[in-house]
């Protein structure tokens, strides 16, 4: 098989590439990345001289280029997108372009190449909030943040895709992830990399919002899974299993990080903040026989080790954004 993964140089996508190549030993990869703040080749630099991959620098939105490559492959994984939700609440432009009409440029590529299968990668975010229970592949789609209301854009134009011009789509929608090589704007490796710098890590609100964390090797799992067996027009929710409050997550980071609680600084609530995500993921586990690992704190603690093993990865990344991103979120 011959894959196009578009966004392969941020977190999951990086990951993604990485299990393919290690586990398929023919299959070959296209890497289409634009290489935005959150696309990052050090990300690769294992897999970088591997004849398999190849990596092309470019826009999703870039029709033209994107008409090149899809002739090229058998199915393609769209990870492309803006991804930050407090960046989207400071400016939501790039998220419509890239979630939506980027992914509408890949499904146009698609449905005129008859690529064999389309595959969204998607987000529990869709769904909105939800206080008790979980939400079902077939629960009504209801996002908040400019961030969720894109990737929602998107993921329903996939589908319109399948159901109006029979393109294979699939769609997986996941819950949050963690692992090594996420982006430190990100809760996890935001805390973990600022603990063991001795900075303070800014809690929202009360703390007590609820994640579903997943790692990201398990939601490659299930990608997957997805690409290999999944049916096409369905929609398969990727879940970790792992519900904790934004409190609890920062208490175990600072237990694996041996910091004190002193560094919590509280600070004002995120706008929109959505209280609980939850996925029911019942529908992939019986029909794909998917199953996510069961050692959260595990996978969390040799995750903290990952970031104290590897500041040549995060430092000049924090360095380079902390004047300006950082500043402006923080005020820290
Ligand atoms: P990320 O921000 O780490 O990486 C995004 C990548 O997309 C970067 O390499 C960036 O350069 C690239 N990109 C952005 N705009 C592009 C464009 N116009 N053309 C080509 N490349 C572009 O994101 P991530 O956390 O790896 O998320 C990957 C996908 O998974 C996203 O679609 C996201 O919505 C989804 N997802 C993420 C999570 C999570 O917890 N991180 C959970 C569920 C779903
Ligand atoms: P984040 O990693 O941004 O993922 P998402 O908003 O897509 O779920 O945030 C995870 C949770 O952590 C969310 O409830 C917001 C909270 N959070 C903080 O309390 N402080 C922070 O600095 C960040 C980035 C997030």
């Amino acid at each position: 098989m011959k894959l196009l993964v578009t966004g392969g140089a941020g977190f999951i996508g990086s990951n993604f590439i990485r299990h393919i190549l290690n586990k398929y030993k023919t299959y070959k990869i296209i890497n289409l990345d634009k290489l935005t703040y959150a696309g990052n080749l050090d990300n690769l630099l294992d897999v970088a001289s591997n004849r398999r991959y190849k990596f092309v620098k470019g826009d999703i939105c870039d029709a033209k280029l994107v008409d090149k490559l899809v002739p090229q492959v058998d199915a393609i994984i769209n990870f492309a997108a803006e991804t930050h939700v407090d960046r989207s609440i400071m400016e939501s432009g790039s998220f419509i372009k890239t979630d939506v009409f980027g992914t509408h440029t890949l499904l146009e590529a698609a449905k005129k190449h008859k690529t064999a299968r389309y595959i969204q990668i998607s987000t529990d975010e869709v769904y909105g909030s939800i206080q008790k229970g979980s939400f079902t592949e077939k629960s009504t789609l209801s996002p908040n943040s400019p961030y969720s209301s894109s990737k929602a854009g998107g993921d329903l134009l996939a589908r319109s895709y399948f159901v109006t011009h029979k393109v294979p789509v699939l769609i997986t929608r996941a819950s949050n992830n963690f692992g090594p090589f996420q982006y430190p704007e990100k809760v996890i490796p935001l805390f973990v990399t600022n603990a063991l710098e001795d900075k303070q890590l800014p809690l929202y609100g009360d703390g007590k919002n609820v994640r579903d964390w997943l790692y990201v090797t398990d939601h490659c799992k299930g990608v997957d899974l997805v690409l290999h067996k999944g049916k096409d027009g369905e929609i398969y929710n990727i879940g970790g299993g792992n519900e904790i409050t934004n409190l609890e997550l920062t208490s175990l980071i600072l237990e694996y990080t041996g910091k004190g609680k002193e560094l919590i600084k509280r600070v004002a609530d995120r706008p929109g903040h959505d209280r609980r995500y939850s996925l029911n993921c019942a529908k992939i586990k019986r029909e794909l026989g998917y199953a996510p690992s069961t050692n959260f704190k595990q996978l969390l603690k040799s995750t903290v080790d990952w970031y104290a093993a590897n500041l040549w990865w995060w430092k000049k990344l924090k360095d380079r954004d902390f004047g300006s991103y950082y500043k402006k979120q923080y005020k820290i």
